[in-house]
Parts: structure tokens; C-alpha cells; sequence
């Protein structure tokens, strides 16, 4: 039966895996995680604006429309995490990759952390502020989180790409 014959070989692949996993040295260590590329950095920071943009405006409404500000505490702790972990994600190894990073972030390095500290320190505050369920408190963090992602953009991202004429 052929259903027979899958189910056999099934039972051998299983027992030659398992046959195979016991004979496996044991200081055998899994495989090393590569570090991520630039070009993979690149992709995970920009994701990471991307969904910060809807995570900051899904929190604009849901405050505008009487949502409790607590209920958004874990949406506003990930824009936190986001917040401190964003200055690693222009390591200068992604200086080359092309992207809408300006060169002004490895030039001005000092400028550039300061931008990054606003929008660490306004997010943080943003989800300290949910936590508490401090609306008002809330209400003001999303301001200067805001203004925080601006602050950055005027001066370290460039413009997008010109849209091809025709
Ligand atoms: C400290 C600087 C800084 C802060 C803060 C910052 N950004 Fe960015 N953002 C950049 C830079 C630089 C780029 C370009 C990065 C690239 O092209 O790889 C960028 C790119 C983006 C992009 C385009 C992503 C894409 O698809 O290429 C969006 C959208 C964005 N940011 C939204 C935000 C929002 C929303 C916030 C605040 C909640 C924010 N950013 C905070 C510097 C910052």
C-alpha cells in the first residue's frame, strides 16, 4: 500500500534522525548565528520607522478616542525599546549601504546622538506616562515624540528619491 510505504519511511527517516542526533558528538555547539549584515540592518531600522509610524499614530487615536492611555502601555514600551535601540542601527558599517540615512550621521556623530537621546528619552517618557495611566502626562510625550522623530528627519534623513520624470 502505498500509504504503508510513506508511513515506513517516514519511521526510518525518523529513527536514522534520531540515530543521528544520539551519535552527534556532544561539545557539538548549534550552528553560529552570522552577525547581521549592513544591508540587513539597514532593512531591520527601517522596518522599524515604519512600524513606528503606526504604532505612534494608532496611539494618537486610541487616546484621541478615550482609550484608556494604560491599555496602550505595550504598544508604547515597544516605541520605547525602539527608541533606545535605534542608535545601533546606523553603525557605521551601514554608512556605505544605500539608503536615505545622510552622511551627517557619521560626520556629526555627536549631533546625531543628541537627536537620538530626544526621541529615547521622550519615548521612555511616553511609556512611563502609559503605565501610570497619566493621560496628560501621555498627551505630552506623544507631542515631543513626534516632535523627536522630526528633529532627527530635518536634519539626518534625505529626502526621498526624485520620482522618475515620465
Ligand atoms: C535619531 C534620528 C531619527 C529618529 C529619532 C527617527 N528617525 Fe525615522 N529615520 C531616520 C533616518 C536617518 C532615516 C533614513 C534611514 C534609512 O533610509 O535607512 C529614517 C527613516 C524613516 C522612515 C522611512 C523608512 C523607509 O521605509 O525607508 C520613516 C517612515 C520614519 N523614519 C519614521 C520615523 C518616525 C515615525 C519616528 C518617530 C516615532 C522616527 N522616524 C524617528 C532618523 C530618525
Amino acid at each position: 500500500m502505498k500509504t504503508a510505504r510513506i508511513i515506513a519511511l517516514a519511521a526510518l527517516a525518523t529513527t536514522a534522525f534520531a540515530v543521528q542526533a544520539q551519535t552527534k558528538p556532544k561539545a557539538a555547539k548549534p550552528a553560529a548565528v552570522a552577525a547581521p549584515s549592513p544591508e540587513e540592518i539597514v532593512a531591520a531600522r527601517q522596518a522599524a520607522m515604519v512600524m513606528s509610524v503606526g504604532a505612534t499614530s494608532a496611539m494618537r487615536s486610541a487616546a484621541a478616542n478615550g482609550t484608556p492611555v494604560k491599555n496602550l502601555a505595550f504598544v508604547a514600551s515597544g516605541v520605547a525599546k525602539w527608541g533606545a535601540a535605534l542608535p545601533a542601527m546606523f553603525a557605521p558599517s551601514t554608512a556605505k549601504v544605500p539608503s536615505r540615512a545622510k552622511a551627517e550621521i557619521w560626520t556629526d556623530q555627536a549631533g546625531f546622538a543628541a537627536k537620538a537621546k530626544d526621541f529615547a528619552d521622550a519615548t521612555a517618557a511616553l511609556a512611563a506616562a502609559a503605565k501610570a495611566d497619566d493621560k496628560d502626562a501621555f498627551t505630552a510625550a506623544l507631542a515631543s515624540t513626534n516632535a523627536s522623530c522630526k528633529g532627527c528627519h530635518d536634519s539626518f534623513q534625505a529626502p526621498p528619491p526624485a520620482a522618475k520624470a515620465g
